[in-house]
């Protein structure tokens, strides 16, 4: 689509005219990573208002501009609010941030969620690398016309979620002495959360965790051929014959318990990144 490069254009131009700062690593900060914002070195920051073609997040626990900084001494470019397909924003709209992360030079998305637990080895408040997702949200990012200069018409995904940046996630876990499960994400379109019934097939098709998000992003990144790394709080368990009740309230209150362990992670993995001839190396 010649017209989705014009928008990102248009969108990376006025960002030139505030600041030139370089990012290689995009994060986004969703449920579990908001106070990431404290670690970060600050440069400058841009409200998503002043930002042609970004939408404004509708979800009030999330706020809207972009953080330009360095965390870990890594230059990085932070999301603070995203957006959700379940607000009702196209898919367009849902991903078209991540297509200026990339242009503005990022090479690594780092992205995170809330999501439920499906299989019975999860405990509430585990973090759970993810390695695989099943996309069920009714629409995919890529559809329609594509711009070849952007990224392939049938992009595989057999990397979708980076295999270097699980394999050293485990290694900084390990060395922070925190636990982490592994698994297959689910999403959903939300803003209901699953029946019962539901929970039984997501466990059953090979999910582990379920949530509305992230998986846009995920695809549109991979299209651009950005390394991937996914991490999802597991802020309720769905086990669907002991089904409690889960609310948007006990979801964020999970997830800010488990926020430290994910922001600590964080930092150990960028920390471990080498910038070379303004390159990343794994
Ligand atoms: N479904 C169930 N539980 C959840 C979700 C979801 O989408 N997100 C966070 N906890």
């Amino acid at each position: 689509m010649k017209e989705l490069k014009k928008l990102i254009d248009e969108t990376i131009g006025i960002i030139r005219q505030k600041t030139n700062f370089k990012p290689k690593i995009g994060v986004i900060l969703g449920t579990g990573l908001g106070r990431l914002v404290n670690s970060i070195k600050e440069e400058v920051s841009i409200p998503y208002k002043g930002l042609p073609h970004f939408p404004i997040p509708t979800v009030e626990s999330h706020t809207g501009r972009l953080i330009f900084g360095t965390l870990s001494q890594k230059p990085i470019v932070a999301m603070q609010g995203r957006f959700h397909y379940y607000e009702g924003y196209s898919m367009l709209e849902v991903t078209f941030p991540v297509r200026v992360l990339k242009f503005l030079g990022c090479d690594i998305l780092i992205v995170s969620n809330a999501a439920g637990g499906v299989n019975p080895l999860f405990e509430r408040g585990d973090v759970m690398i993810i390695c695989d997702h099943i996309n069920l949200m009714p629409e995919n990012p890529l559809r329609g016309e594509n711009d070849e200069s952007i990224g392939p018409r049938f992009p595989d995904m057999l990397n979708a979620y980076d295999k270097k940046l699980i394999k050293l996630t485990e290694k900084v876990a390990l060395k922070q002495g925190i636990a982490v499960k592994k698994g297959v994400y689910v999403g959903f379109p939300g803003p209901c959360f699953e029946t019962g019934a539901e929970y039984r097939m997501i466990r059953r098709i090979g999910a582990d965790a379920v949530g509305m998000s992230t998986i846009p992003e995920v695809i549109v990144a991979g299209h651009m051929g950005m390394q991937v790394l996914g991490l999802s709080i597991i802020t309720d368990l769905c086990f669907p014959d002991v089904l409690e009740p889960v609310s948007h309230e006990i979801v964020i209150a999970a997830a800010n318990r488990a926020e430290p362990k994910l922001t600590s992670l964080i930092e150990g993995v960028v920390g471990e990144l080498k910038v070379r001839s303004g390159k990343l190396k794994l």
